[in-house]
């Protein structure tokens, strides 16, 4: 039996990570949920879990689920204090990373160095700050597993592999809901034809990004340091059918895909059930139906957060942390009405020029950037409303 600690349990993530964990009953039992605002759901999976500690967003809220649960109450705490406690506490033996933004990255810090097997979802942390996670783990003897479902196809295409036959891997895309859209069309966007992906049902934030293609360009940095590869060996693939999520080709010349349905319970029951495969009721492909796939290069010039990215990962150093924080920044604005779409990728590109690198960052550098960025993108926002 697996204890599992939720970090981000009302989201997308948690609350699939929460339908693996009521479909084996006898292999994983949930230990501990956190929610940052969304009391209502967070109440109903305590009455359902019996979870012994959650953390919340604030202190209100806190007040909000005990009056709700009186003396069947868990454990309650508060903001990223909390969630750093139950990110290390000692009655889990695996942690879920799920929640969406940079807030992740001091608990999973503190998870890696509580020598925990990691879920991780969250892709802002190790965008971030995978140069100084990555050491981390080998120190903690920590594992991070992939639930990214590209990362999670890789891992397991890529286990028990020799590095050195590893030649170049692809990250595939669908493409989000803006593949066919002329790029006239782009500036009038609504929020609305942004959020309507075409395969996934994500959060806000990862939608937006998957339509800009800065998810792709995230993915691109997170495998980077996920599987210690240089960046000239990760490529990036339009496949609109997502059919298949990451292929390996060997230095031989022969590729491995992995194909699977668009469900994230597959991943997420994976990372959870590591190393051992459990069985799912979750869909499986029908190949009775003359499945097509088609492959393209992402159109850089339509959507350019991907060439961001690439430029960014490439500087190395602070640079994909300014990356991620004009992004996150540029998002928001963007998710609150008071930016075009077209405008993320200008706020993005306008910080990343205002910024000047450190070379093997510190945390605290890693921190000082993200405030930098986040300033820098905010003054030029101001500028767009
Ligand atoms: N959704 C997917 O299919 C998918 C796939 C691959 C990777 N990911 C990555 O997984 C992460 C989560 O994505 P999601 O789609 O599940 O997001 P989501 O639906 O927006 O859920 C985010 C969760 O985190 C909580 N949260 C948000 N900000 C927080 C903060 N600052 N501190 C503490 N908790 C916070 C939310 O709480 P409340 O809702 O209670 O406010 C919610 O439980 C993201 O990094 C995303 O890039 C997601």
């Amino acid at each position: 039996m697996k204890r599992i600690a939720i970090l981000g349990s009302t989201g997308s993530i948690g609350v699939n990570t929460l339908d693996v964990i009521a479909a084996h009953p006898d292999a994983f039992r949930a230990v501990g949920l956190s929610a940052r605002t969304n009391a209502e759901r967070l109440i109903e999976q305590v009455r359902r879990f019996r979870p012994a500690m959650v953390t919340v967003g604030s202190a209100e809220m806190a007040q909000r689920v005990r009056a709700a649960l009186g003396a069947d109450a868990p454990h309650l705490l508060v903001g990223v204090d909390g969630l750093r406690a139950l990110a290390a506490d000692a009655s889990s033996d695996g942690v879920v990373i799920a929640t969406s933004g940079s807030d992740a990255v001091l608990p999973l810090i503190d998870a890696i160095r509580a020598g925990k097997q990691i879920a991780l979802a969250n892709k802002e942390s190790i965008v971030m700050a995978g140069e100084v996670i990555r050491p981390l783990l080998a120190e903690h003897g920590s594992r991070l597993i992939p639930v990214d479902s590209e990362h999670n196809a890789l891992f397991q295409c890529l286990e028990g592999r020799e590095p050195s036959t590893i030649g170049r891997v692809y990250l595939t895309g669908s493409g989000g809901p803006l593949r066919e859209m002329a790029v006239e069309e782009l500036p009038g966007l609504t929020i609305e034809q942004v959020l309507n992906h075409p395969k996934w049902k994500m959060g806000r934030k990862i939608t937006v990004d998957s339509a800009t293609l800065m998810n792709k360009g995230l993915e691109l940095i997170e495998a980077r340091w996920l599987f210690n590869l240089p960046l000239d060996r990760i490529h990036t693939l339009i496949h609109p059918e997502a059919l298949i999520h990451a292929m390996v080709e060997f230095t031989d010349g022969m590729l491995l895909a992995a194909l699977g349905p668009c469900d994230m319970r597959l991943p997420i029951q994976y990372a959870l059930s590591y190393p051992r495969r459990l069985a799912g009721a979750w869909g499986r492909l029908d190949f009775s139906a003359a499945l097509r796939y088609h492959f393209l290069p992402p159109d850089t010039g339509k959507f350019p957060c991907l060439r961001l990215a690439r430029e960014a990962a490439q500087a190395g150093g602070t640079m994909p942390a300014i990356l991620n924080a004009a992004n996150e920044e540029a998002v928001q604005a963007f998710l609150a009405g008071s930016i075009r779409f077209v405008d993320i990728p200008t706020v993005i590109e306008r910080t990343l020029s205002a910024a000047t690198n450190r070379v093997s960052p510190t945390l605290d550098d890693i921190f000082a950037a993200d405030r930098f960025a986040r300033e820098t993108a905010r003054e030029a926002l101001g500028s767009l409303r």
